[in-house]
């Protein structure tokens, strides 16, 4: 499965883009953010792509205009593929983007497209998305697209970077986005 937008080309990862994934995963202002340690090698890179980024709707993003070197990844968790307590018909989308590529609006336009493909193609019902305390750059992303505050869960026990944190959870309603997209046209 391939996703376009005016810029991007959403597409799956492959143990190819290791190094480029490298490039931008190791960056320390990427993933802790996120919640996911900085890669340690191109090799930590791929194990990652093989057992993390493989998996369904999990889209490596490359700019039409850089050929098909992956600058960031994003994604939706499907029901129980989530962290976050979801049902079948709802789904949570997580991303990230190297930091050379920060403030030109790339995410909003691939989670606008994602979504898109959520509601339409995979006729969810509701999306999710949460940002953790202090991730000011991803609560506006989210604001951005339509996402609107929902709820915060205090002290959530985070293993993979071995602390405990808030997340902030933000929603989109199939309802929300028809609307808004009725109003821009
Ligand atoms: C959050 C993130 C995905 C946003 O992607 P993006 O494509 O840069 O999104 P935008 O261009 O819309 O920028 C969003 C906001 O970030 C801020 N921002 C953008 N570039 C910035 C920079 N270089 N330095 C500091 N803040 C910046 C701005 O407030 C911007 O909002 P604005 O356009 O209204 O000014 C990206 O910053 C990122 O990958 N961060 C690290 C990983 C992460 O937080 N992932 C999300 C986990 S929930």
């Amino acid at each position: 499965m391939q996703l376009e937008t005016g810029r991007l080309i959403l597409r799956p990862w492959r143990e190819s883009d290791a190094e480029s994934l490298y490039a931008y995963a190791k960056d320390p202002q990427v993933g802790p953010i996120a919640g996911w340690p900085p890669h340690t090698s191109v090799e930590d890179s791929r194990q990652i792509i093989r057992n993390v980024l493989s998996a369904a709707e999990t889209y490596a993003v490359t700019l039409k205009s850089e050929g098909d070197r992956p600058v960031g990844s994003i994604g939706l968790m499907l029901g129980g593929a989530s962290n976050l307590p979801l049902g079948e018909k709802e789904g949570e989308i997580g991303y990230w983007i190297g930091v050379p590529y920060w403030g030109r609006g790339l995410i909003p336009e691939a989670t606008e497209e994602l979504t898109r493909h959520a509601f339409e193609d995979l006729e969810l019902e509701n999306l999710w998305c949460g940002y953790f305390d202090g991730n000011e750059k991803s609560k506006r992303a989210q604001a951005k697209c339509g996402f609107t505050y929902h709820h915060t869960v205090p002290d959530v026990p985070w293993p993979l970077m071995g602390d405990i944190r808030t997340e902030h959870i933000t929603r989109l309603t199939k309802g929300q986005w028809l609307a808004q997209r009725s109003a821009h046209q």
